[in-house]
């Protein structure tokens, strides 16, 4: 049998190098990419590079993957820019606009034959959130999964989003301070924050659940 192989975006996430774990322990061949902090495995890939992005398709181009998760994403608040539009473009390049250029090309070219397509969005790209920018990028990321699955023939790709909350020692939750946390645990029905763990099982779950269940869904956790 064909060992099982699952691309990573934004592999440099520590979400996402706790979901590598897992899935390497499972025996599920990864590859991932990083940005900013240097892997020795794994490929190097800016989303806002030009280069960066042909170089790191090179690489791909001849590979086909069963599953691609995307985890590339930022707040703006810690965005360097101090002009509002800059920080609105950054904002919608790293959540939206670069993600999904760089998604089509790889279905494009055909490295997920009949596979999925995982996207981490966020429950304020459905709520609205005190980060505006943010929230209207994981808002626009949302209703392209919804709207894109009419046009795009699913043997190719499903897509699927995932929306959480929180979630507790990653780097936004880091990034955010005590009166953040408090109010985040006061919207879940637990009082607590997501963990690590939540996230991980919720991702497993879809990668497991038949295609045309949840091809073009938009999950909340
Ligand atoms: N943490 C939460 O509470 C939470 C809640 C809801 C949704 N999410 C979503 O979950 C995902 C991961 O979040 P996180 O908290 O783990 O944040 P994180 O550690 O900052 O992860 C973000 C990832 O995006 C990559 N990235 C940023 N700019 C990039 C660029 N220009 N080109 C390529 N890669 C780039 C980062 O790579 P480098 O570090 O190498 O630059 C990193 O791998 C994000 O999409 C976020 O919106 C998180």
């Amino acid at each position: 049998m064909q060992k099982s192989k699952t691309l990573i975006l934004g592999g440099s996430s520590l979400i996402a190098q706790y979901l590598i774990k897992h899935l390497e322990n499972k025996s599920v061949s990864v590859d991932f990419t990083y940005n900013k902090v240097e892997y020795k495995s794994g490929f190097r890939l800016d989303i806002n590079n030009k280069q960066s992005v042909e170089d790191f398709m090179e690489i791909v181009s001849k590979n086909q993957y069963d599953c691609i998760i995307n985890f590339i994403g930022k707040l703006s608040k810690q965005s360097i820019y101090t002009d509002e539009s800059e920080i609105l473009e950054d904002i919608m390049k790293i959540n939206f606009t670069s993600v999904i250029s760089i998604v089509e090309r790889l279905i494009k070219r055909n490295l997920l034959n009949n596979g999925k397509v995982i996207f981490l969005s966020s429950i304020s790209g459905i709520e609205g959130s005190y980060d505006a920018n943010y929230a209207a990028a994981k808002a626009a990321l949302n209703m392209y999964v919804k709207s894109r699955v009419r046009s795009l023939d699913s043997n190719l790709a499903n897509l699927i989003a995932i929306c959480p909350t929180l979630i507790e020692d990653s780097a936004m939750y880091k990034s955010m301070g005590e009166g953040e946390w408090v109010t985040h645990k006061n919207k879940r029905a637990n009082g607590k924050l997501l963990t690590f763990r939540d996230v991980i099982l919720k991702i497993l779950e879809v990668i497991n659940t038949e295609s045309k269940l949840i091809n073009g869904k938009i999950i909340s956790i």
